[in-house]
């Protein structure tokens, strides 16, 4: 048999195909929590396949720990900054991922999470349950509109165009986008026009941020990118926490530098509860739940088994990653 290590609990549906598929091995952390480090070392070794999760740092020290017996990793996310690459290629291991299955509910939260900070909506509750709703104030609780607006997308891949499909019907005028190089196929439907990183934060009422972590994006949206931002602009981020500087982002609210921002993901994840962006009015946090519906959840997990089960046959995987 296969043996293989799945490093959390996963959708029972991910977990049934494994079990399913003939001479599959399974041992798991069956557990909510991550698998400590240790756990994690003695678990991959001797193992032919991974099943793992963004919250795992596949490196050197676990790809020896696993030794050459193994052959898959597959990883339940699109996301793919956890996994030491070039390690991975030169012991010739093949990965897969699960690029599109999550990007409608990736793009929905993102929208979600735009709205809920641009027109202040955990403050607004708050304000309700505490006693500050007294009546109707012409200037309380304003924030800005989607509605003739420029909106600055970073990375216009998958969740990018699918968040741009979405916020069109607000009435957005303008979309701009950056990335490494233009793409006319890709933009087109948005009438989106390509331009350097220091225009967009210029020009955009909004900025959403959907780009891959990669050496060349982390820490990309620093000082510079927020004193560029117009005062009013809200900023949102739904790809790696570590794309920004949050020392800078904090600087950037709490001297009214941008309007709000919203945030997903951040670094560390999760945040300690008495991080200063905490502190903020303007700073909308989530807990990193892009794609957290069930139905898609119960599919990402369904399609690392799949991608797990084809690397350990030698076929081609449903979706593997290109090294
Ligand atoms: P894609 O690969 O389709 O899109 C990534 C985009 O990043 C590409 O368009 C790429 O553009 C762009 N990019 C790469 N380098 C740069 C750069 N230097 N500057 C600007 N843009 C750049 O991936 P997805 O849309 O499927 O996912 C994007 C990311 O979203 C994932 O990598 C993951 O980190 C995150 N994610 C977060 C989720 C959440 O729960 N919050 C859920 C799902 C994904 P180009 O081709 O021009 O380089
Ligand atoms: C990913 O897949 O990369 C997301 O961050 C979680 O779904």
């Amino acid at each position: 048999a296969m043996a293989v290590f799945v490093t959390r609990r996963i959708p029972a549906e991910g977990l049934r195909v494994l079990s399913q598929a003939g001479g599959c091995r399974v041992q798991q952390w069956d557990s909510e929590e991550p698998v400590p480090r240790a756990e994690l070392l003695a678990g991959v070794a001797g193992k032919r396949g991974l099943l793992c999760l963004l919250t795992d740092r596949i490196d050197r020290e676990v790809l020896e720990a696993a030794g050459p017996s193994l052959k898959v990793i597959s990883t339940m996310s699109v996301g793919f900054d956890h996994l030491a690459l070039d390690e991975i290629k030169k012991r010739g291991i093949r990965v897969g991922y699960t690029p599109d299955v999550l990007t409608d509910a990736t793009a929905e939260l993102s929208v979600a999470l735009l709205l809920a900070t641009c027109r202040r909506l955990p403050e607004a509750v708050e304000q309700v349950k505490n006693g500050g709703w007294t009546t109707w104030k012409p200037l309380w609780m304003c924030g800005y509109g989607l509605s003739d607006s420029t909106v600055g997308i970073i990375g216009l891949g998958r969740i990018g165009q699918a968040i741009a499909r979405r916020l069109k019907p607000f009435g957005v005028k303008k979309f701009l986008y950056t990335g490494s190089r233009p793409k006319p196929e890709n933009a087109a439907e948005f009438e989106a026009e390509f331009v350097p990183l220091s225009r967009l934060a210029e020009e955009s009422d909004f900025v959403v941020v959907t780009c891959a972590l990669t050496p060349a994006t982390q820490g990309m949206c620093n000082k510079d990118f927020f004193a560029r931002m117009k005062k009013t602009a809200v900023f949102i981020n739904t790809s790696r926490g570590a794309v920004v500087n949050q020392e800078d982002l904090y600087d950037a609210l709490a001297h009214g530098q941008i309007a709000a921002a919203g945030l997903d993901v951040t670094t560390p994840e999760p945040l300690p509860t008495d991080h200063p962006l905490l502190s903020l009015k303007n700073c909308v946090i989530l807990p990193h739940i892009g794609s957290a519906t069930y139905a898609t959840r119960s599919t990402m997990a369904v399609l690392a088994a799949n991608n797990l089960l084809a690397g350990l046959r030698g076929e081609p995987m449903p979706q593997e990653l290109q090294l």
